[in-house]
């Protein structure tokens, strides 16, 4: 009798919890939103989250579908009472001119556990202005689209992102992010547009999305560990790269980067590890799997000599390590001469790189391309074409 009282006081429980009866929706109209495409709605974004983050019982941010909300700079801080749910359903644009000042972010997460964004509206950053005043060195920084910082247990879904003047989507600080389906375009010209930045953060998984901008389809930064990359079309772009790491005599520690199932084409580069002499720390355990290429200049490359702007000194007796870094089942056609470049430091020599089932032709029909190691140790396995000259 005791037990089945106790069962129904569970259920009941239960229901009322999950049932959710009091979960509401925020909708930024609600909160004075116009959506005319025209009016500021920033202040209606500001109201509606104030409002959601201080309901303790899993509420909605609801961004109303049919309707082209104006946004300015933005900051969705935490904590909040509950587990917010966002869900953009109509489109947001940034105002299209440039900002005074120097805004490095445009909308931005943060101190958020437990968000979760899904969207089918369009986030259109409206960069072009951005895009000239940097191509002219006339703007140091431009603002990222959007930025989600110190959200465990976040999971972002459906996003399309557009036309940032910056990067698009930067996750950091978090534990335990999924991101999925994401679709971020912007002109292959327009300058440091990356589709996905992650660092500082652990246990990050990306999957299915379409990456095409200017700069870097996805980046890993420093201070990542366990991130899953699969499932994603990159081009035009700069390939996935993890780094640029050690710049300026940093640290930097990536570790656990698994990129698999994926296709990129039309870009500067395929798989790049990017790292600056002076440099310390590491960047291991590392695999790319089941990769396909179409005219990438730079299909795998571990460039230890980064250097942008070529005003670097080479040769430095620091540098980070790169080790136990995997390459398999890598096929395709590149616009470039050196289909693998494995250049690493002198100083501190990359270790246990290999190469499985890799097959890189010329586009140009009849061309031959080569590999190229230095300060390499590795094997290789299996078909490898071409042939790299410094593996086992
Ligand atoms: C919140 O909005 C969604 C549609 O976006 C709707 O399905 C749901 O019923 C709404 N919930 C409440 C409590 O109004
Ligand atoms: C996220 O989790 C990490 C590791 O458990 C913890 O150190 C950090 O404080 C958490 N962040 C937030 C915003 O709660
Ligand atoms: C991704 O966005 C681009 C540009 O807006 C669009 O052309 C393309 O159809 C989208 N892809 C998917 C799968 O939604
Ligand atoms: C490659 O990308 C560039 C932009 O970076 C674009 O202009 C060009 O049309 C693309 N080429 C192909 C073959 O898709
Ligand atoms: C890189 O990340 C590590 C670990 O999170 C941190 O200790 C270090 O300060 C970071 N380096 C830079 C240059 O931010
Ligand atoms: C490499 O990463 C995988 C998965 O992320 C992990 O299971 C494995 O233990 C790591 N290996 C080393 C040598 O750290
Ligand atoms: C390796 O990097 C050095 C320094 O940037 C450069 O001079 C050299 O040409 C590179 N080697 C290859 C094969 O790209
Ligand atoms: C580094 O020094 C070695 C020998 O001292 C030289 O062969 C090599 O070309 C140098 N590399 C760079 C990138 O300057
Ligand atoms: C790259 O490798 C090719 C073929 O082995 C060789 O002829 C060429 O000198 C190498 N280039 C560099 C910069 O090491």
């Amino acid at each position: 009798m005791q037990g089945l009282i106790s069962v129904l006081t569970l259920s009941v429980l239960v229901s009322w919890t999950i049932g959710g009866v009091t979960a509401a929706n925020y909708s930024v109209v609600d909160h004075g939103a116009k959506g005319d495409g025209k009016t500021d709605d920033t202040q209606a974004f500001t109201d509606a989250w104030n409002a959601v983050c201080s309901d303790a019982a899993a509420p909605t941010f609801l961004v109303p579908s049919g309707m082209t909300f104006l946004l300015g700079q933005v900051l969705f801080q935490g904590p909040c009472k509950s587990n917010v749910h966002v869900e953009i359903s109509g489109n947001i644009l940034r105002p299209s001119g440039l900002w005074s000042g120097g805004v490095v972010s445009w909308i931005v997460f943060n101190n958020v556990n437990g968000l979760s964004i899904a969207s089918t509206g369009v986030i259109d950053g409206q960069g072009s202005a951005y895009w000239t005043c940097r191509n002219n060195y006339q703007c140091n920084d431009a603002p990222s689209a959007l930025t989600v910082l110190n959200a465990n247990g976040s999971r972002l879904s459906g996003l399309k992102l557009i036309n940032s003047p910056s990067k698009h989507l930067i996750v950091g600080r978090s534990v335990g992010v999924t991101i999925d389906r994401i679709n971020v375009t912007a002109p292959g010209d327009s300058p440091n547009t990356d589709g996905v930045f992650i660092q500082q953060s652990q246990h990050v998984s990306l999957s299915n999305s379409i990456i095409g901008t200017g700069d870097d389809c996805v980046a890993i930064g420093n201070g990542t560990l366990d991130v899953t990359v699969t499932g994603i079309t990159c081009g035009p772009g700069h390939g996935i790269s993890i780094g640029s790491l050690g710049s300026e005599n940093s640290e930097a520690q990536v570790e656990q980067i698994h990129v698999s199932n994926s296709r990129i084409f039309n870009a500067t580069n395929g798989l790049r590890i990017k790292t600056w002499q002076g440099g310390s720390g590491y960047a291991k355990n590392i695999s790319f799997e089941a990769i396909n290429l179409a005219a990438v200049d730079n299909p795998i490359l571990i460039d230890q000599y980064y250097c942008p702007r070529g005003d670097c000194a080479l040769n430095q007796s620091s540098s980070l390590q790169v080790s136990n870094v995997h390459y398999s089942d890598i096929s395709g056609t590149t616009t470039g001469k050196i289909a693998i470049n494995l250049n690493c430091s002198q100083s501190v020599i990359c270790t246990d790189i290999s190469l499985q089932n890799i097959n890189i032709q010329s586009a140009d029909a009849g061309g031959t391309v080569v590999a190229n190691c230095t300060n390499v140790q590795g094997t290789a396995v299996g078909i490898v074409k071409p042939t790299v000259p410094c593996l086992n």
